[in-house]
C-alpha cells in the first residue's frame, strides 16, 4: 500500500513533469513562430511562390537582367550632343531646341504653339532632340504630341513646364489631360526638368475639398497612351491638377528615377497610375503625394516595381476594381523594396462588391513601413461613393497574393486587414516573414473575413484568421475609416 502510493506519486509528479516540458517546448516553438511550419507548407509556400500562369508575366519573379541598359549611356551622350550644340559643331543628333519656335520660357507667355511646332519639326526627324532647355519656365496649357514619330527620338526636358493656374481658362477639349505622348514607340523621356501642374486652383475646386462643388475630374499632369518601348527616366513631377504620371493602354514602359512631389492634402493626385497596361517596370522613385504613391488599374499585366519610396500618400495600391458590377482583369504585379511612411495604407488591394474578373499572382515582397496607418490591406467591401454599398454575390476574385519579409510600425491596431467578400473569397493568400509593431512597441493585430491562405516563418501578428478562415460578419466593412470621403471619379482613366 505504501509502496504502491508512493510509486503512483512518482509517476504522477513525472507526467507532470513531462506535460510542463511539453507546455514549455511548444510555447518555445509558438514564440520563434514556427509553430505552423511543416513540410506540407514548406511546398505549398514554394509552389504558389513560384506559380506562373499561363504567359501572362511569365518572369515577374524575375529582376534579373532588368539593368541591363543603363540609360546612362544616353545621357553621356546627350551631354556630348548639348555641348557640340552650343559649339555649332554637327553631330549624329538633331537638336530641336523649343526657344528656336519661340517659346519665351519666361513662366508667362504661353509657350503652347511654339511647343507643338518644335514637336512636328522633332518628330519628322531621325534621331531627333526635343529640347526643352533648362534654367527657364515656360508656361504650357493642354498639349497632344503624337506620334508616330522617326526613330530614336529623346524628349529632353531640363527646364520646368508649368500649367496655366486658372480651371476657368482650361482648353474645355481636353478636360482630363494635360501633356499627352501618345503613339509613340522607342522614345526616351529624361532631363531632371519639372513638370509642375499648378494644381492648387483645381484641389480647391475637388468635391473633396469643398462639398458644395460638383464632382469632375481634372487634367493628369504627364500622360503615356498607346505607346511601346517609352523609357522615363529622371524627371520631377509636382502639384498635378489630379493624378501626377498615367501610363495607359501601353506595352513595354519603363520608369525610373521619377520623383513625385505633392501636398497630403491635395486631392486625388496618385503619383503613378498603370491602366490596360502591360509590362510596366517602375523603379528607384520617390513619391509623396495625397493619393496613392503607385496605382495599378484595370487591365493591367506584368508590372513591376521596385525600390519605391512612398509617403506621405495612400500606399501602394492594386485598384480599384470591378466598380458598378464591371468586368476587371490585373495579374503578375510584383513589388520588391520599398519604403512607406507616414501614409494611409502600406501595400493595399481594393475592390468594389459585385465586380467580376480577377487579381492573382500578386507579391509584395521586402517592405518596410514606417508609421503607416495599415500595412497591408485587401478590402473586398471597397465603396468610394456617398451612397453606401451593399453587398453582392459577386466580386472580382482575388488569389495567390504574397506578402513576404514586411517590417516596421503600424499607426492603428488593426496593421493587417484581409477583408474579402463572402461570395467570392480569397484564396491561397500567404503572408511570411512579417513583424509589425505599433511605434511604443505594442502589439497590433490582423483581421480577416473569408481570406484562405497560410502564414509562413515568422509572422506578426499572429495569422491566425487567415488558416482558420472566418466568413461572414469577421470584418465590418462599414466602419473602416479608410477613404470614406473619396469621390467617385478617383481612377477615371482617358
Ligand atoms: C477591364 O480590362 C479587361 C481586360 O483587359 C477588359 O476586357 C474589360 O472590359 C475592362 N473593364 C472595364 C470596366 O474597362
Ligand atoms: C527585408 O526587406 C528589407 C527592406 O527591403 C531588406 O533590407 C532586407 O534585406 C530584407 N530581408 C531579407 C531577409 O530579404
Ligand atoms: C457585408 O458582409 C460583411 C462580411 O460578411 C459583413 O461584415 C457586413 O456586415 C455586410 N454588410 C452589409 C451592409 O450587409
Amino acid at each position: 500500500m505504501e509502496l504502491g502510493g508512493t510509486r503512483t506519486r512518482g509517476s504522477r509528479t513525472m507526467l507532470f513533469l513531462v506535460l510542463v516540458l511539453m507546455m514549455i517546448m511548444a510555447a518555445a516553438k509558438a514564440a520563434s513562430g514556427e509553430g505552423d511550419v511543416g513540410d506540407h507548407d514548406h511546398e505549398q509556400f514554394l509552389k504558389l511562390w513560384t506559380e506562373r500562369d499561363g504567359d501572362i508575366g511569365k518572369d515577374y519573379l524575375n529582376w534579373d537582367g532588368d539593368e541591363e541598359e543603363e540609360d546612362g549611356d544616353d545621357d553621356e551622350e546627350l551631354e556630348q550632343v548639348m555641348s557640340s550644340a552650343a559649339k555649332c559643331r554637327p553631330t549624329g543628333r538633331n537638336v530641336v531646341n523649343v526657344d528656336s519656335f519661340g517659346a519665351a520660357g519666361d513662366g508667362c507667355s504661353d509657350d503652347t504653339e511654339a511647343f507643338l511646332d518644335a514637336w512636328k519639326k522633332a518628330c519628322s526627324l531621325n534621331n531627333a532632340v526635343f529640347l526643352v532647355p533648362g534654367g527657364r519656365r515656360y508656361k504650357v496649357g493642354a498639349a497632344r504630341f503624337i506620334g508616330p514619330c522617326k526613330n530614336r527620338m529623346i524628349i529632353q526636358i531640363q527646364g520646368t513646364i508649368v500649367a496655366p493656374e486658372e480651371p476657368s481658362e482650361w482648353d474645355p477639349k481636353s478636360p482630363r489631360l494635360w501633356l499627352l505622348f501618345s503613339g509613340l514607340s522607342g522614345v526616351r523621356i529624361q532631363g531632371g526638368g519639372v513638370i509642375d501642374g499648378s494644381g492648387s486652383k483645381w484641389w480647391a475646386n475637388s468635391c473633396k475639398i469643398d462639398r458644395s462643388k460638383p464632382c469632375k475630374g481634372a487634367p493628369t499632369a504627364l500622360t503615356i497612351d498607346s505607346c511601346r518601348g517609352v523609357r522615363i527616366h529622371n524627371l520631377h513631377l509636382q502639384n498635378a491638377q489630379q493624378m501626377h504620371l498615367t501610363v495607359s493602354r501601353s506595352r513595354d514602359i519603363r520608369l525610373a528615377g521619377i520623383h513625385v512631389d505633392s501636398p497630403e492634402d491635395s486631392p486625388n493626385t496618385d503619383g503613378i497610375h498603370v491602366a490596360d497596361s502591360t509590362a510596366v517596370t517602375i523603379l528607384s522613385s520617390r513619391i509623396s503625394t495625397g493619393d496613392d504613391c503607385i496605382s495599378i488599374s484595370n487591365g493591367s499585366f506584368a508590372v513591376k516595381m521596385k525600390g519605391i519610396d512612398c509617403g506621405p500618400g495612400h500606399g501602394i495600391s492594386i485598384g480599384s476594381l470591378g466598380q458598378g458590377g464591371t468586368f476587371a482583369a490585373v495579374e503578375a504585379v510584383s513589388l520588391d523594396g520599398a519604403w512607406i511612411h507616414g501614409a494611409m495604407n502600406g501595400v493595399r488591394i481594393k475592390t468594389w462588391q459585385g465586380g467580376a474578373g480577377y487579381v492573382r499572382n500578386v507579391r509584395f515582397a521586402n517592405v518596410v513601413v514606417d508609421d503607416v496607418d495599415h500595412p497591408i490591406v485587401i478590402d473586398q467591401f471597397y465603396c468610394d461613393s456617398r451612397n453606401p454599398c451593399h453587398n453582392q454575390t459577386s466580386n472580382v476574385k482575388v488569389s495567390n497574393v504574397m506578402y513576404r519579409n514586411i517590417t516596421g510600425t503600424s499607426r492603428r491596431a488593426e496593421a493587417i486587414r484581409l477583408a474579402c467578400s463572402d461570395a467570392v473569397p480569397c484564396v491561397d493568400i500567404v503572408l511570411s516573414d512579417i513583424n509589425l509593431l505599433r511605434e511604443d512597441g505594442a502589439e497590433v493585430e490582423m483581421v480577416c473575413n473569408c481570406a484562405m491562405g497560410f502564414d509562413y516563418g515568422r509572422v506578426r501578428p499572429a495569422a491566425d484568421c487567415l488558416r482558420t478562415s472566418p466568413c461572414g460578419g469577421g470584418v465590418s466593412p462599414d466602419v473602416h475609416p479608410d477613404d470614406e470621403d473619396d469621390d467617385k471619379i478617383r481612377h477615371t482613366e482617358l
